[in-house]
């Protein structure tokens, strides 16, 4: 079996991805701190404990098991954090992802899948984001996922390292089998507060900000299903082992979606009423961010085929309501 090495396997997505990865015939080996991830979350294959920062231990890793690429999703990502303490973001994600690219060049390892995200496009008033536009992050965590683009790239140069580079928009649902789902500590994303507030979890959901100058005044966001996103993960990788060169792809739907038109649809998925506050915009936050995503259906074959609202919601919500981890 051909070994693919996951940084943070343990996480929400990349559970995910071991899972796509094993069904597509890949052993993924998770190398994973637990900084925010579970190790309840690993049950595709190999745990590795240790973090990017551990330049031995990543040496060991690629030693022990030889990996034909890496799928790079380890990293800090909550935007506002990343506003407050720029150098924990720098350190962990780009001074992480330098060691991590380093020992796969010293390991002959030269196929790169990295987790990018549209907040490197920054707030490009009202334009429909495709992988040509112009990358001006407003937060630390947009900046440090940016530069490590660009250590891919110049590794790419010097070392021969290819790689496809995906910018995600924004992820949601859940495995419908509810053997991984996202459990973030503290959870950041809308459909999961907006379930915690439906069941009683917390108190209410605060909407930040009710003055962006779209429909409805709140932010507008594009949502593509963690299942669609890390299918496109396994085409990526396959792309790679044929392709000579690198590509970026976006990963979302080109729809976009305001939060209260979120809030509405986990309201009906669930029949269940949904407690709001209203709060002051946050600093990094932009108004819209909505994919141009065609490059990837055109160029992997890449088919989305949960990521309408509903099913996103309905995943999210059998996943908030059957499964968990624990520390
Ligand atoms: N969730 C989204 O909507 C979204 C959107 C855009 C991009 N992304 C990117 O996707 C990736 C995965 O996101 P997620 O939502 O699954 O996050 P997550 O926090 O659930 O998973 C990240 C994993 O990385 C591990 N990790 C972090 N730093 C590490 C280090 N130094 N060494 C070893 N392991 C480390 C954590 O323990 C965790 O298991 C991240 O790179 C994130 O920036 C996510």
């Amino acid at each position: 079996m051909t070994n693919i090495l996951v940084t943070g396997g343990a996480g929400y997505i990349g559970s995910h991805a071991c899972k796509a990865l094993k069904a597509a015939g890949f052993t993924p080996i998770t190398y994973d701190s637990l900084i925010t991830g579970w190790a309840d979350a690993v049950k595709f294959g190999p745990f590795e404990e240790g973090d990017l920062l551990d330049r031995k231990r990543l040496d060991q890793v690629f030693e022990k098991y030889q990996p034909v690429a890496v799928m790079h999703f380890a990293a800090l990502s909550l935007v506002g954090e990343s506003m407050e303490l720029p150098g924990k973001y720098w350190r962990n994600n780009v001074f992480g992802s330098l060691n991590l690219v380093e020992a796969a060049a010293a390991a002959g390892c030269k196929n790169f899948v990295f987790s990018s995200t549209c907040a490197t496009y920054g707030d490009q008033d009202n334009v429909v984001l495709d992988e040509d536009c112009v990358q001006l992050p407003i937060n630390s965590y947009g900046a440090s996922k940016r530069a490590i683009e660009d250590i891919l790239a110049n590794f790419g140069d010097s070392d021969g390292i290819k790689h496809v580079i995906f910018r995600y928009f924004n992820v949601a649902g859940a495995d419908p089998e509810t053997e991984v789902g996202e459990f973030h500590q503290p959870e950041t994303h809308l459909i999961p507060l907006v379930l915690d507030a439906i069941d009683g979890k917390r108190a209410a959901l605060t909407i930040y900000g009710t003055d962006y100058d779209t429909l409805d005044g709140t932010c507008i966001r594009d949502y593509v299903h963690v299942c669609d996103l890390v299918d496109a993960h396994v085409l990526g990788l396959k792309w790679l082992q044929d392709a000579k060169g690198s590509r970026v792809f976006n990963l979302g739907t080109g729809k976009g979606f305001s939060v209260r038109e979120v809030v509405d649809s986990c309201g009906s998925v669930t029949n269940r009423p949904v407690p709001i506050t209203e709060g002051k915009r946050r600093p990094g936050d932009a108004a819209k961010l909505v994919s141009g995503s065609e490059r990837a259906k055109r160029e992997l074959g890449w088919c989305p085929h949960r990521s309408n609202m509903e099913t996103m919601v309905l995943d999210a919500w059998r996943w908030h309501q059957n499964g968990h981890y624990e520390k």
